[in-house]
């Protein structure tokens, strides 16, 4: 069964379609990566997930369910930063969270754990750094032992090292077999955390794709001597469809483990080579080419 599925999902705000027709799939144990710029419609599709906003049309289901009761018992979320107490301690704050959501109160410190704050629990909430913010909200969406979290913006305005530890994290979680959902602007990110990237833009989804197809390519250069020698010999080797002339070089389409091989063919055939060099798939242009959309960066 998918952790998520809508189908035609829709929401209208007057004249501005913010979602428009969405079919999303999130299947259970992925990491997904919900990208888009301001204002594709990112947080209100997560918001109708959450069922904080009504959709306009469409359908959805979380676990096989529709909205109703029990449709978000396993279903945690964090969104538009939840409302702490300032002047609460974070275990203070999350015991007022697993009140409400009839948590026992021993899921407090194990989340705290999880999300490293134990050695900050007893400070107040408004002593904390973003990432701590970020990181208490972090835990008060995994009071409930979720097998669904829904994160808008997770990584916002945390630093490379607030990032990492994120990814660490919700690496983890999905290791246990969480599913996520994320949303973020920023591809590089992403595609680090993500097992699977919808792009979102202007309520459309114009492309989905899961990491390996975003890292697909990349090439072997290779640059000998003679060229037209080498040429001949790596047409005969790899085929001429996968062999292109750059600079003074060649680029071949083969995996990267073919350089060896190639190499030892070429230096038998009396081919002298000066370099043979992996280069890793350009993410971006990769990405770019599949949306067609140059937004999104
Ligand atoms: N409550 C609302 N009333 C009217 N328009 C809204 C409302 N909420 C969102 N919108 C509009 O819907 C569109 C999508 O907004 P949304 O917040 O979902 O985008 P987003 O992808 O989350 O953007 P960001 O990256 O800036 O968070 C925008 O045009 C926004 O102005
Ligand atoms: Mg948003």
């Amino acid at each position: 069964m998918n952790a998520i599925e809508t189908t035609g999902l829709t929401k209208r705000y007057g004249q501005i379609v913010a979602v428009d027709d969405l079919d999303l799939t999130v299947p259970t144990g992925e990491i997904y990566g919900f990208l888009g710029p301001n204002g594709a419609g990112k947080t209100t599709t997560l918001r109708m997930l959450l069922g904080l906003t009504r959709p306009s049309a469409g359908s959805l289901h979380v676990f096989g369910r529709t909205p109703g009761p029990g449709y978000l018992d396993q279903v945690g979320a964090l969104i538009e930063g939840p409302a702490f107490y300032p002047y609460l301690s974070g275990r203070e704050n999350l015991r007022v969270f697993a009140g409400h959501a009839r948590v026992p109160g021993a899921r407090v410190d194990a989340v705290l754990r999880t999300v490293d704050l134990t050695d900050r629990a007893k400070d107040s909430y408004r002593t904390y750094s973003l990432g701590m913010k970020q990181r208490l909200g972090l835990a008060a969406a995994l009071l409930k032992d979720p097998r669904l979290l829904v994160l808008d913006e997770p990584t916002n305005g945390l630093d490379p090292a607030g990032i990492a530890d994120m990814r660490v994290l919700l690496r983890k979680l999905a290791a246990d077999g969480v599913t996520v959902l994320l949303s973020s602007h920023l591809l590089a990110e992403v595609s680090q955390i993500c097992d699977r990237i919808g792009v979102l833009s202007h309520g459309k989804l114009v492309t989905q794709a899961t990491i390996e197809e975003l890292r697909a390519g990349g090439t072997l250069h290779v640059t000998a001597e003679p060229a037209e020698r080498a040429e001949a010999e790596l047409i005969a080797l790899v085929g001429r469809e996968s062999l292109h002339a750059n600079g003074s070089g060649f680029d071949l389409n083969v995996e990267p483990a073919a350089a060896s091989r190639i190499n030892t063919a070429l230096v038998t055939a009396g081919v002298e080579v000066s370099e043979l060099r992996w280069r890793e798939p350009d993410l971006e242009q990769n990405f770019l080419e599949l949306t067609g959309d140059d937004h999104v960066r």
